[in-house]
């Protein structure tokens, strides 16, 4: 039972050990065209952030919306370890009582992210600045990922490394200070993990925590903070970039959050049924947040047809209804600076580009590198293997697009990625012959309802 498994986080770690242990292959064939309303699961990113927050806040946090993928959950097994009680009590519905800042416990066991990027670098902030002693380790993804830009803050801070694999990579040991320092830190790239983390860390500092970054990443950390009521600022710092300033110690009170539907899942409709003929779909709910639309804004520049429905306010977020129709796609040139608004899109726009007229650029891509996958790697290999026109030069890719005629017919190496996985899945909705993936498991990580929601609106797997 799904439910057994959320409520357990040693049945999280055996379902999905499993999972690694025997891929499911699965393909995409040419589909007629998407008809239909969806409203896709929350967004990863808040729901990280609400479990964390909820840990640290003494008091009962109720969550709405919450994604319930892999991801979160091992974040909320940590929340557990770590202290908190939880409760779910409906689809997306969870009760937390927070240990409280200042007040973790040290946990018996591993924290096991599995393939979470995200939980595990914002809890390393969470762990690091307080007066606890944890063990990171993931899958074999996460194992490959670079921690040092959180350990280096960290330890700035005063938290320790014990032991680290490696390159400063998991299993980590990681020794929090009770005192952490208050810092000035300028994050060497745009990246909304390594700012979280460093004032998640600063919330237990007696002082003031200032991160400064050259380009603005993703606020909800900021924004979840002053919701729970932290004294946090955030002003423009020169022309891209914002100095976000958190005051220590805050006495956080419980406040319910509402999670809106994730856009980077979104994303995955959206280009479908931009590509498949004949389409004409609805997204319900999309958070418009700026730092999270950057792809939207492209495929807009692409010559697709996407109309905002209903544009309001909801947990704090402005979301949107976004009727989406089958477009004749052109190609672009992306701007580097776009990259933070839609890191996790590229993917997927890639896809599109595929199908689009003439050449696409997408520039600056280097963070893509380090990623679930190498996905500059893993996304050129893709595209080639279901012959399209592709290259990777220095940190762009390029895509050569067909204008509507993918060819498909390939086996695409998901390793380990769940938008690498979904992204080929749906390039097989409008290519020629069908693509398949070697292995759908990892989608569970962040979209664990895509195959039932993508078959509603008349896509064909097999
Ligand atoms: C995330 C930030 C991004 C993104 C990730 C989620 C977050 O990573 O790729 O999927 O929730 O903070 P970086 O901040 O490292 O770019």
């Amino acid at each position: 039972m799904l439910w057994r498994r959320r409520n357990n986080p040693q049945g999280i770690a055996e379902l999905s050990s499993h999972a690694a242990a025997a891929p499911q292959r699965l393909a995409a064939r040419t589909s007629g065209p998407l008809r239909g309303r969806i409203r896709v699961p929350g967004d990863k990113s808040i729901s990280h952030r609400a479990f964390i927050l909820g840990l640290l806040t003494v008091g009962e946090t109720q969550i709405e919306g919450l994604l319930e993928g892999d991801d979160v959950l091992r974040t909320g097994a940590a929340c557990r370890m770590l202290g908190a009680w939880m409760e779910r009590t409906g689809e997306g519905r969870w009760r937390v009582r927070g240990a409280g800042l200042g007040s973790l416990l040290a946990p018996r066991d591993t924290l096991d992210f599995g393939n979470a990027g995200t939980g595990s670098r914002l809890m390393m902030g969470v762990v690091g600045g307080h007066a606890v002693t944890a063990r990171f380790d993931g899958d074999a993804s996460l194992r490959k990922r670079p921690m040092r830009r959180i350990l280096d803050p960290l330890a700035l801070m005063g938290a320790r490394v014990l032991h680290q694999a490696e390159g400063g990579r998991c299993p980590i040991l990681l020794q929090g200070t009770a005192e952490p320092a208050p810092i000035e830190y300028r994050t060497p790239v745009a990246s909304a993990q390594i700012k979280s983390a460093v004032l998640l860390a600063g919330l237990n500092s007696p002082g003031r925590t200032v991160v400064i970054e050259q380009e603005a990443s993703r606020d909800h950390t900021e924004k979840m903070l002053a919701h729970f009521g932290a004294k946090v600022t955030s002003e423009p710092f020169g022309e891209t970039g914002r100095r976000i300033a958190l005051e220590g110690r805050p006495r956080l009170a419980p406040r319910p959050v509402v999670v809106p539907a994730d856009p980077s899942s979104a994303a995955f409709p959206i280009v479908a049924a931009l590509i498949t003929p004949g389409s004409d779909i609805v997204v319900e709910g999309m958070m418009m947040n700026p730092l999270r639309t950057g792809l939207l804004t492209t495929l807009l520049a692409m010559g697709a047809d996407i109309v905002e429905l209903d544009r309001r306010v909801e947990g704090g977020e402005e979301v949107a209804d976004l009727r989406v129709r089958a477009s004749a796609l052109k190609g672009v040139d992306t701007p580097a600076a776009r990259a933070p608004a839609m890191i996790d899109e590229y993917p997927i726009l890639a896809v599109a580009a595929a199908f689009a007229e003439g050449e696409t650029r997408m520039r600056g891509l280097h963070e893509l590198r380090v990623k679930e996958s190498d996905r500059l790697a893993a996304v050129a290999d893709g595209l080639l293997a279901n012959g399209v026109d592709c290259a990777v030069d220095g940190d762009d890719l390029i895509v050569r697009g067909a204008a509507g005629a993918a060819q498909g017919g390939g086996l695409v190496a998901t390793h380990l990625d769940h938008r690498i996985a979904m992204s080929f899945l749906v390039m097989g909705l409008a290519s020629q012959r069908q693509v398949a993936i070697d292995d759908e498991a990892m989608i569970a990580t962040s979209f664990p309802t895509f195959r039932g929601l993508m078959t509603a609106l008349g896509a064909q797997f097999s």
